[in-house]
């Protein structure tokens, strides 16, 4: 039985389509069941309905709170009966409600290595910063913004020359490639969470 997903995006969709990508695989652990997008317009929805899988718009400006929103989006999910939501792009904050109802269920990638460069922008703070290094996270999600037991990340170099976008484009590769990788380790069991740390047990 492969692990259900439902994969929450607002924009581009990259990381979903790198998802999509993997779950195309026989022999991929995880499959997607439904891609929530709050923003109606979102490009990522193309890649869920080119590959069948439902897709539902939830405009959070309709809700009278964000737990509210939340709310409506976990009853969707719920439905769905997936076992994992995947934060792909999803840039809203959750209510801390959301993060319980779905604890050690809900996991965020983000283009930093965290704990360095929380929220947005990071790419542009990376480069004042004056880092040799950036590169993306992927966490489980606790209700602080950007924190969480980190499952993987991988690192890129900042080179003399680089703009935001370089960056950006470099960083984004490896999120492709780590965001397959962290779902396959849960959804083979090779988790577990000790102590708000990830251990990884051999294949
Ligand atoms: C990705 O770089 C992702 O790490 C970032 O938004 C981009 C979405 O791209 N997420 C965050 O900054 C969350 N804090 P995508 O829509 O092409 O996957």
């Amino acid at each position: 039985m492969k692990l259900k997903l439902a994969v929450l995006i607002s924009g581009r969709g990259s990381n979903l389509k790198s998802l999509i990508d993997a779950s195309s695989h026989k022999d991929f652990p995880a499959e997607i069941v439904l891609v929530i997008s709050n923003k109606q317009t979102a490009p990522g929805l193309d890649f869920a309905k080119k590959a069948g899988i439902a897709t539902i718009i939830l405009d959070h400006k309709k809700y009278p709170s964000r737990e509210e929103f939340d709310k409506a989006m976990s009853a969707e999910i719920e439905k769905s009966s997936a076992g994992l939501v995947c934060l792909a792009g999803f840039m809203r904050l959750l209510s801390p409600w959301f993060a319980e109802r779905w604890h050690n269920k809900l996991i965020n990638i983000h283009p930093s290595l965290l704990p360095a460069f929380k929220g947005i922008d990071v790419h542009k703070r990376v480069l004042e910063s004056g880092v040799k290094t950036t590169g993306c996270t992927v966490h489980f999600v606790r209700p602080e913004m950007d924190s969480g037991p980190i499952i993987i990340q991988a690192e890129v170099p900042v080179l003399p020359g680089d703009t935001e976008d370089k960056i950006a484009a470099r960083v984004l590769a490896e999120e492709h490639k780590c965001y397959p990788a962290a779902v396959k380790l849960i959804a083979e069991g090779r988790l577990k969470i000790k102590n708000e740390q990830v251990v990884i047990t051999a294949d």
